[in-house]
């Protein structure tokens, strides 16, 4: 089924469909389970902007709100990141009179703090007001809403121009992305960047990472999608570096047209995803049998398994993990429970496919015989500290871009 693109109103062509599935992040309460909200997890491509995105979207007063599960703070990598990329600001762009920085999604605050330990002027736009609240422990100003047009028109009434408007993890959450994107224009200060982080879509191509697909990521963004939608709306994309989180991601940095040079990152990823044909209708086929002979795979062997009267845990919840289990039907039989660091998650089940969320401590009480990594972009930390686990010979299940045990 085809539908309508949210950037320039073409056509987004079908490429993907992973099913029924939940809101990623809603882990209910076991008491809770039959009140899911359901929709069909599709994913397509608009023949005319290149702009990757999904066909069906969950309100976002559904995915947002007082009950929002995901922590940025969860990781250590996380926290470094952040704290670099907040030192990057003070130093870099706000200096002089008028330093302010606004940021769509901040959280847990986990890289405002840092701003707000500098004493420098910010404001987080932040509709979760559980995560909202944790950031303004933090000494974070936040203002509890949802950022559009009009929150930042809002915005700037009260706080005046912004010299950096920031969003990670976020800006691809936001189906109306149009009314951002006039929103930033009407706060940005004369000379002032936009920059949003955001998973890439030549990784979740290349490493077949279809578990990046879920309700939050409304969109999947290319530097050609990203260039193409910055022009749109009077904007240039000045730089694009690639970054190691959430599996690989990309900073986009936009500036009003015009207002500063134009990296050679851009002129290379543009040339690159040209020549690679990145979201031809090829890559994309390629990609959906990916997708298919990993499900079978991961079936087979976590059968196999269990036919041995093997123990497999899940280790990590992240949204990622809602969209494996829902698509291959991955239940308690096959995995009888997750462990997870985050407390909101623990006592309450990966979404849809009802899988008891543990505290780490489970994991090695005893340990299994095999682990099955979710949270395989945090392979490096997680492998650090489970060491016991290997010398007790446990063995690693992964599913990206393969199927492997180790
Ligand atoms: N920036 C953090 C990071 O990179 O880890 C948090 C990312 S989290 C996946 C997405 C955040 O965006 C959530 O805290 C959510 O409440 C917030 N969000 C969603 N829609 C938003 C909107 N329209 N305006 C501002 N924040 C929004
Ligand atoms: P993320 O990939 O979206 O950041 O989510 C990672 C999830 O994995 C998050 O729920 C926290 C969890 N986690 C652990 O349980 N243990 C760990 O050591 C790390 C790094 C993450
Ligand atoms: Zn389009």
């Amino acid at each position: 089924m085809n539908g309508e693109c949210r950037v320039c109103g073409g056509v987004v062509e079908e490429f993907i469909d992973l099913g029924r599935q939940p809101s990623a992040n809603a882990f209910p309460l076991p008491e809770q389970v039959g009140g899911e909200f359901l929709f069909r997890l599709a994913a397509g491509a608009c023949g005319r902007c290149s702009m990757v995105q999904l066909l069906e979207e969950v309100p976002q007063t559904v995915r947002y709100h007082e009950g929002y599960r995901y922590r940025a703070s969860g990781s250590k990598g996380h926290r470094r990141h952040f704290e670099e990329d907040a030192r990057r600001f003070l130093r870099d762009e706000l200096t002089g009179p008028g330093a302010f920085i606004v940021e769509i999604g901040c959280n847990d605050g986990v890289m405002l703090s840092t701003v707000a330990d500098a004493g420098v002027a910010h404001l987080g736009v932040e509709p979760s007001a559980n995560v909202a609240d944790e950031a303004r422990a933090k000494g974070v100003s936040v203002l509890n809403a949802f950022f559009d047009e009009e929150t930042a028109a809002a915005v700037r009434a009260e706080h005046g121009p912004a010299k950096v408007v920031f969003g990670a993890n976020t800006i691809c959450h936001i189906a109306h992305i149009r009314s951002v994107f006039r929103g930033v224009g009407a706060l940005l200060a004369p000379g002032g960047v936009f920059v949003f982080e955001e998973p890439y879509l030549g990784t979740v191509l290349e490493q077949g990472a279809f578990d990046q697909i879920y309700d939050e990521h409304v969109f999947y963004f290319s530097v050609t999608s990203v260039a193409a939608m910055a022009e749109r709306f009077g904007f240039e994309l000045v730089e694009a570096e690639p970054i190691p989180l959430h599996g690989g991601e990309i900073r986009y940095t936009v500036a009003r047209a015009g207002e500063r040079p134009v990296g050679g990152s851009v002129r290379r990823f543009l040339a690159e995803e040209r020549e690679r044909g990145l979201s031809s209708p090829e890559a994309l086929r390629r990609f959906g049998d990916n997708v298919r002979q990993v499900r079978d795979d991961l079936l087979a062997l976590l059968r196999e398994l269990r036919a041995d009267g093997k123990r497999v845990v899940g280790y990590g919840a992240p949204g990622k993990a809602t969209t494996i289990t829902n698509f291959c039907g991955i239940g308690t039989d096959l995995v009888p429970f997750v462990c997870d660091s985050t407390p909101d998650k623990q006592g309450r089940l990966v979404p849809g496919s009802h899988l008891p969320v543990r505290p780490p401590e489970a994991f090695s009480d005893p340990y299994p015989d095999y682990a099955l990594l979710f949270a395989w972009n945090h392979a490096e930390e997680i492998m650090a500290k489970e060491q016991g686990f290997r010398h007790s010979g446990g063995r690693w299940i992964r599913y990206v871009p393969t199927v492997t045990v180790d």
